[in-house]
């Protein structure tokens, strides 16, 4: 006998249900963050057959040239998600400020959070991409809502997840209850679970990085990486592969999926900026969904969970994956 496919929509209500783990209301917004990430891939999925490729003509608060899908993902979110009535509001790569649910739909008590596609610079070369999403609870008895709402540390978020485009459309996701791999089964139209109490093991000899910004890098993370390219003659005494699709969530689901390392550090390109990647919407979902299959995520020096956030597009540097080598990473910054 086939073993029974557990769908999505299955796997939520044994989370509401069986461990109480979740409410009803965080179970539909997952539900309708799901269906957004179908439509996305369904954008994604046309290419060339669609007007999705290319850039826009406008830049985003982060300074980068928009792509069309950019846009589009980020259109799609708000619209599935601004009238179920589980929101209060919305922050996104995308827009400057938060999107407030209109007063003509009821607000919700959570607060959602997401870089709609994530690796635009593979959009038009065909490389897997992907959505991150975050949700966070509105802080009690906040009497309407503010930017200053979503200022919450990464152990806070009650939901994280992305779902990646490539050869499959995978939605990987955590309530807190491990991580758990939905496939989307196109004839279906569901996404049906995969893999779940996903783990990461605490040993890899594969770490991704953009190697063509090391002599930007400081002094540890030059020193780990030439360590690692010493191979099994040099102190590490084992040969590494490396790995680097510059797209945040194929990068993540490979360490998911078989472990390895991963660094977006500071670089003196940008001095007054700790690194490229955002904490609210890229590094904190993606660090609690490591750190809920076994592994570490610090900005080199701290755990990216305890970072206290003072700004909406705030950026932090990123060491993530199995978790002795990022314990070995932070001790060369930390000296411990
Ligand atoms: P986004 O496309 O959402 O702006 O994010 C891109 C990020 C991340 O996905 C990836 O790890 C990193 O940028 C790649 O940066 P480089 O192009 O500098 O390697
Ligand atoms: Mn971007
Ligand atoms: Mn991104
Ligand atoms: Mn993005």
């Amino acid at each position: 006998m086939s073993k029974k496919k557990v769908s999505l929509s299955r796997y939520l209500v044994e989370q509401q249900r069986v461990d109480g783990h979740i409410p009803g209301d965080l179970r539909l917004l997952l539900e309708v963050v799901a269906r957004a990430s179908k439509s996305i891939s369904q954008a994604v999925n046309k290419g060339e057959l669609g007007e999705v490729m290319g850039s826009a003509t406008t830049e985003n608060v982060q300074g980068e040239m928009q792509k069309k899908l950019d846009i589009i993902a980020n259109e799609v979110l708000i619209e599935a998600n601004e009238w179920g009535g589980h929101l209060a509001a919305m922050a996104s790569e995308e827009m400057e400020g938060i999107y407030v649910v209109p007063n003509r739909y009821p607000q919700g008590e959570y607060l959602l959070l997401f870089d709609p596609l994530d690796g635009s610079s593979n959009i038009d070369v065909n490389v897997s991409i992907g959505t991150i999403f975050s949700v966070l609870k509105k802080p009690e008895g906040a009497r309407g809502v503010t930017e200053e709402d979503f200022f919450q540390q990464g152990s806070k978020q009650v939901a994280a997840g992305y779902c990646v485009f490539g050869p499959q459309t995978t939605l990987v996701l955590t309530v807190g209850d491990g991580v758990a791999m939905f496939t989307l089964d196109r004839e279906q139209g569901s996404f049906v679970l995969t893999k779940e109490h996903v783990s990461i093991p605490a040993d890899t000899q594969e770490f991704a990085i953009n190697m063509s910004n090391m002599r930007h890098w400081d002094e540890p993370v030059k020193r780990y990486v030439d360590e690692c390219l010493a191979g099994k003659e040099g102190p590490r005494g084992k040969d590494f592969n490396m790995r680097w699709v510059a797209s945040m969530v194929a990068d993540v689901h490979r360490i998911l999926t078989r472990g390895g390392v991963f660094l977006y550090p500071w670089d003196k390109r940008e001095p007054e900026k700790p690194g490229k990647l955002r904490l609210m919407y890229e590094a904190n979902p993606m660090s609690w969904l490591i750190e809920q299959a076994g592994g570490a995520a610090t900005n080199g020096r701290e755990r990216i969970l305890d970072i206290q956030p003072t700004k909406l597009h705030e950026r932090v540097s990123v060491v993530l994956g199995s978790k002795n080598e990022v314990e070995r990473i932070t001790s060369y910054h930390t000296g411990l």
